[in-house]
């Protein structure tokens, strides 16, 4: 949710903090701090809002005799989660005396009661954050133990909730001591100078060779080495990798913004995340990295899948696809609701997990919840090195490349490609459908990419309808069948990033309530593509025909996505965007792309920030 950064090294700190936690600004920008040591001076600085404000604030104070000349010190891009985002809650937060400054991730379940404790023993709070209790306990037991390090692993034994924190301090010197527990974290190993960063961009200008922390490691970082140590203070021998190289993709090329080129990047992304996983040969899937055997997989009897947002919204794709095509039954669960619910699942049943970024705290805890109750656990991630994976029995990769804009765009079409391919893989290890019927899938999946990248050569008629609609009161999206979570993705995005109300219903549902919404000052968007091979499609067709007409009869205003060469939907909606011919099952890949173009653009006319929306995060780490 948050970002941290640090550095250690002979290199002017304060710029290379800055530019790390520019690049970590998708994960929270509603205040940021940092905290340096150089030589003998401590130069600490916190300011309210984005980065260039605490940019702004340091040049303002020409430290330039203070920064240059190596130091070192962390610095932390906050999303507020306790206390309002003010400079006082901004991170780093100190103990008492301004010996100790702390960066953290995370969300402190018992922190009330600690700080009652603390602050009866005399301890001072300034701040509404969780985060201030590390600080003063960090303060006692530094008192009581001496070494930096001693008193974090003290301190993480008295704290119950997510802690990933780092820590710098003017009286045991020299050295960053981190943590993870929860959140993720990373030490970056350059020539004689370590880094520190909660996600890989942070420090990919400097180096690509990491050691990611596992849950429960602490790690001491001097300028001449780095050390892992378990909880119990035992060494921990580290791992280390190396950041894929996408050092590109994190720039926006010419884009005005990341989402626009994350849309743009989908013919890629849909085409990687197929690369290498059919088989033209046998007309079969593999996924090679999947690690669940072909045999276990041949005695799920049901399937689970959790996320959250958008990937929640895959979920309940993957529910159509995998129902129709591997007749396995499917429940879908929103990740927070999951593990309230004692859910009823053993070791027949499969639990995919889909997260885009393998970090989501809900998620997680959903995927710990299943694992604790023996069902195999699949994540569908697209970020290799995140907890999820790690924790995961399988694993299938999206491969869509970095995602920075807040709202998922590319990832979510490459979610949907596997759970295409999931649903064949396991319809041939459940024989459940005839080989000729794979391969016409396939061949369908492969045409994908330049059907969308027709698509994106379309999209002066979304921006067209976009700037009909930009006055609208509200919108409502409706679909039926696999197309409905498109419509729920397709509300989801245009809240997001336009911040216009949007719904979402399955079509069938209109006639019992939201039918008195509808006015002329009410768009709805249909998703009204058909597929004459698919007999129950052109049922959900016929029917997605009335509804238009249950709309235009109240003189709502009619978005729909119809398939190339439809005549009767042209007739009665107001727009139509025409979708490439596809199957039924495979149009909703499509739907997606000029779903995410009408956010954009109502975004964009109404000048919304668009990469970073108010209010939101990239990565929601705190459950
Ligand atoms: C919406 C969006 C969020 C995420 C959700 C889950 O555009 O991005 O709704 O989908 O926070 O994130 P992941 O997939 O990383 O678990």
């Amino acid at each position: 949710m948050s970002g941290i950064i640090g550095y250690i090294g002979d290199r002017p700190v304060i710029p290379v903090l800055i530019d790390g936690l520019k690049r970590l600004e998708y994960h929270g920008y509603d205040s940021a701090g940092l905290a340096v040591i150089v030589r003998d001076s401590v130069f600490y600085q916190k300011t309210p809002g984005r980065i260039h404000n605490l940019e702004e604030r340091i040049n303002s104070h020409n430290h330039a005799g203070e920064i240059h000349g190596g130091g070192y010190g962390i610095g932390h891009t906050r999303w507020a989660t306790h206390g309002k985002p003010t400079e006082e809650n901004a991170h780093p937060h100190c103990d008492c005396t301004n010996n100790l400054f702390v960066v953290h991730n995370g969300l402190l379940e018992n922190f009330r009661k600690l700080k009652k404790n603390l602050s009866a023993a005399g301890h001072v709070f300034r701040t509404e954050t969780d985060t201030e209790v590390i600080a003063h306990l960090l303060e006692k037991y530094l008192a009581q133990l001496g070494a930096l390090e001693q008193a974090v692993i003290r301190t993480a034994q008295d704290l119950t909730g997510q802690f990933t924190f780092a820590v710098i301090c003017r009286q045991d010197r020299e050295k960053i001591v981190a943590i993870r527990s929860g959140p993720p974290l990373m030490v970056g190993l350059g020539e004689k100078e370590y880094f520190l960063a909660s996600h890989g961009p942070a420090i990919l200008p400097f180096t690509t060779t990491v050691i990611p922390m596992a849950d429960g490691e602490v790690a001491i970082i001097s300028k001449d080495s780095v050390s892992l140590t378990g909880l119990d203070g035992q060494p921990r021998a580290p791992k280390i990798e190396q950041l894929s190289p996408d050092g590109t993709a994190s720039e926006r090329g010419g884009f005005r913004h990341y989402m626009l080129k994350e849309i743009f990047e989908q013919p890629q992304a849909v085409r990687d995340t197929t690369l290498g996983r059919v088989e033209h040969a046998s007309g079969r899937v593999a996924f090679e990295e999947l690690e669940i055997s072909s045999a276990e997989l041949k005695c799920i009897k049901k399937i689970n899948i959790i996320g959250c947002g958008t990937s929640l919204h895959a979920a309940l794709y993957g529910k159509y696809v995998l129902e129709a095509l591997a007749r396995i039954p499917v429940e879908v669960d929103f990740a927070s609701e999951f593990r309230y619910r004692n859910p009823i699942i053993g070791s027949d049943t499969l639990t995919i997990m889909i997260s885009q970024s393998g970090e989501t705290a809900d998620t997680l805890l959903a995927a710990r919840e299943a694992k604790k109750r023996n069902s195999k656990l699949l994540a569908i991630s697209n970020v290799l090195a995140s907890t999820l994976i790690r924790e995961s029995h399988g694993v299938i990769c999206t491969r869509s490349g970095l995602e920075r804009a807040v709202a998922s765009t590319k990832a979510f079409t490459s979610q949907l490609t596997v759970l295409m391919l999931l649903s064949l893989y396991l319809a041939q290890i459940q024989d459940r459908i005839f080989w000729d019927n794979s391969s016409a899938y396939l061949e369908k999946i492969e045409d994908l990419p330049s059907k969308l990248e027709q698509l994106i050569g379309r999209r002066a008629e979304v921006l067209t309808i976009a700037q009909e609609l930009a006055d609208f009161r509200g919108f409502l999206f409706l679909g039926r069948g696999p197309h409905f979570p498109l419509a729920l993705e397709g509300a989801l995005k245009l809240k997001e990033v336009s911040y216009l109300h949007a719904e979402a219903y399955a079509a069938g549902e209109i006639k019992h309530g939201p039918l008195a919404i509808i006015d002329p000052s009410m768009a709805t968007v249909v998703m009204a593509t058909h597929d004459l091979s698919d007999s129950n499609s052109m049922i959900l067709y016929d029917k997605m025909l009335s509804s238009i007409h249950e709309v235009k009869s109240r003189d709502g205003q009619v978005v729909a996505l119809a398939t190339d060469g439809d005549r009767e939907v042209p007739k009665i909606a107001d727009h139509t965007i025409f979708i490439p011919k596809t199957l039924n099952l495979l149009a909703p890949i499509l739907e997606a792309l000029p779903l995410q173009l009408l956010s954009y653009y109502l975004a964009d006319i109404r000048g919304c920030s668009i990469d970073q929306p108010r209010n939101l995060a990239k990565n929601v780490t705190t459950g």
